[in-house]
């Protein structure tokens, strides 16, 4: 089995898009603090991206969730494997993801995020995929309405690889 990836999003549209987000988050909070949280590994790259271009005060949380394991299919099970680190309660929280699909992992870490009462919760992803959704689910800024193929790129991974592209790319896998 081959495996070949067309660009789908190029390092350009991606800054340009990531700024845009920016802007509007900024313009939606004015100088209230911000707490980003991190949805790993995926959400690494936009995080670090985003966080940059954010003109209020920003403090950075991780959680580590899986649920694809190694293949392109979701195994429909979520499990945080490491929870937030320091307490939200009273904060303004974006939670980033880079990709909604099933929308499974967002309704899961809103449950979790909301029993630890910040004073907000916004929901922000790089990249959605509505036609995939199995969750009654919407982000509030989304980068890129993208079609049903596997992505990888930018955080996104096939079997942990080609997290490190700058760009977004559809993985093909073809008989050799
Ligand atoms: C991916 C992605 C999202 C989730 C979206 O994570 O990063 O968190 O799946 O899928 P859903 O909407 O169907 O729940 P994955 O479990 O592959 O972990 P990773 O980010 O470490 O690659």
């Amino acid at each position: 089995m081959s495996e070949k990836i067309e660009v789908l999003i190029t390092e350009e549209q991606l800054d340009k898009r990531i700024c845009e987000i920016a802007e509007e988050i900024t313009r939606d909070f004015g100088s209230k603090d911000i707490t980003l949280v991190c949805v790993l590994k995926g959400g690494v790259m936009f995080m670090v991206d985003i966080a940059k271009k954010l003109k209020q005060k920003v403090e950075f949380e991780f959680i580590d969730v899986s649920s694809y394991g190694n293949n392109t299919v979701s195994s429909g099970t979520v499990t945080i494997n490491n929870g937030l680190e320091t307490s939200i309660e009273g904060k303004n929280v974006i939670l980033l993801e880079d990709i909604v699909d099933t929308g499974r992992t967002l309704s899961h870490l809103i449950k979790y995020l909301k029993e630890k009462n910040p004073a907000s919760l916004k929901l922000c992803t790089l990249l959605d995929k509505p036609s995939r959704r199995v969750v009654d689910i919407n982000a509030d800024y989304i980068g890129f309405t993208i079609p049903d193929a596997f992505i990888v790129g930018y955080g996104l991974d096939y079997a942990q690889k080609y997290r490190n592209l700058p760009y977004i790319g559809i993985l093909h896998l073809e008989n050799q």
